[in-house]
């Protein structure tokens, strides 16, 4: 999933001839999974319709402080717009644009809205050399950098003018593939690694059987998502589940049983920074796992269980610098068992939730936890969705590296 997805952003054309690539560029920021709203300056109209850019960006296309769209409608509020973006790429911007950019000459709505813009603002010049190495041009573009906002560099090549040399915008994948590292670089848990366990484990009886429980592993791979999200690299050992997460940032590894899981973890355990499990791994495991099918006889069976390792208590022990989460899932005298589950297995954080409350737990999408950290100090949270709780999990993580 790119970094872009569920990103809103702005497109800012102004009228050089390289603004015929915006199409493609807008295509590739709706295809990220952004939303993009397009600004025209009245030349770039010159160069590239704004009925193709409506349609390419499933939104009206404004070039004037006037909406020529909506009749009921005074003006285009370029304050609304600006605040709107999550992100602003100005593209191309000629040297006409940057000079306005600098000197905040607002005769026009990119520009207004330029100037209202509190999100990150990319500019991408296109122009001919001369006009690329001018001394006006290369101090807008000091000035623009020094204000904050980021320069993708005009690449080399043949340009419009029948020259050959540096002035041409970027091409579009390369200016997206810009705007994704650069955003991933300034994610807070860029850096940081993060293992984490999801689901049940089956413990097998025989060929066909085995021990289970209903965990769907949600919990744990929603933390999974919002740490890859975060810009941390994801290891997720999951055991049987029926959920599937393609992400760049998340190694998945799927195991079955908790001997498995125990070994993946501390494959990995010793070179991440944070290992959080959320996996319901199974407790008991039989004595002994039949090579053949089990055949009924007896009117009564038993099976003989031993204790599987305790992966989180392995990993508490073998700790170093990590910051080890666990969970708690308690019927009766849930804070304290909690806070004696944090002493015995030496965690940093506890995610408690208890069976008490309606909505929590197993196979639901939502639940209501309280944090106790290793001081015992408590955080009550509301019930809410596991995408948010493990948004919550993930904060508190944050908040550990300050960042
Ligand atoms: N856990 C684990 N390995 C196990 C059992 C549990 O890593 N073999 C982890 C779970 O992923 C969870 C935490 O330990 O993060 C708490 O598990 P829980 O079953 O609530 O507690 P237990 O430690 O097993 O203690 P009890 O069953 O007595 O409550």
């Amino acid at each position: 999933m790119s970094v872009l997805s569920g990103k809103k952003i702005i497109l800012g054309i102004s009228g050089g001839i390289a603004a015929y690539k915006t199409a493609s560029l807008v295509r590739l920021f709706i295809k990220a999974g952004a939303q993009v709203r397009v600004i025209m300056t009245p030349a770039a109209k010159d160069f590239v319709t704004p009925l193709t850019l409506s349609t390419l960006s499933k939104n009206p296309v404004n070039s004037s402080f006037y909406n020529e769209e909506d009749e009921n409608a005074v003006w285009n509020n370029h304050v609304e717009l600006a605040l709107w973006a999550d992100l602003f790429l100005i593209a191309p911007a000629t040297a006409n644009t940057l000079s306005k950019m600098v000197s905040g000459s607002a005769d026009n709505l990119l520009i207004a809205t330029y100037l209202s813009a509190k999100c990150p603002v990319y500019f991408a010049p296109a122009m001919d050399l001369d006009m690329y190495r001018h001394p006006s041009t290369l101090t807008a573009f000091e000035k623009l950098s020094a204000y904050g906002n980021i320069m993708i560099p005009a690449e080399s090549g043949e340009l419009a003018s029948g020259l050959s040399g540096e002035g041409r915008m970027a091409e579009p994948e390369n200016i997206v593939a810009f705007i994704e590292k650069h955003l991933e670089d300034a994610l807070p848990l860029r850096g940081k690694k993060i293992l984490v366990t999801a689901g049940p484990t089956y413990e097998a009886i025989d060929p066909v059987r085995f021990i289970g429980n209903h965990s769907s592993g949600k919990m744990g791979y929603d933390i999974a998502i919002a740490a890859a999200n975060e810009g941390a690299e994801v290891i997720l050992v999951s055991g049987p589940t029926h959920l599937q997460l393609k992400h760049d940032n998340v190694k998945l590894l799927r195991v079955t049983s908790a001997e498995e899981m125990y070994n993946a973890c501390h494959e990995y355990f010793a070179n991440v920074d944070v290992a959080i499990a959320a996996a319901a791994v199974a407790d008991y495991r039989p004595k002994t796992v039949a090579s053949q099918k089990i055949k009924k006889a007896d009117a009564e069976f038993t099976i003989a269980l031993e204790k599987t390792k305790d992966i989180l208590a392995s990993l508490g022990e073998a700790k170093q610098q990590q910051f080890l989460v666990g969970f708690a899932l308690e019927t009766e005298n849930e804070k304290e068992n909690a806070r004696l589950k944090i002493k015995r297995k030496n965690l940093d954080l506890i995610v408690l939730n208890s069976l008490n409350d309606q909505g929590a737990g197993f196979g639901k999408p939502t639940n209501k936890v309280t944090f106790i950290d290793k001081d015992f100090n408590e955080e009550d949270k509301e019930l809410k969705a596991k995408e948010a709780v493990a948004k919550d999990i993930i904060d508190k993580i944050k908040a550990h590296y300050n960042v």
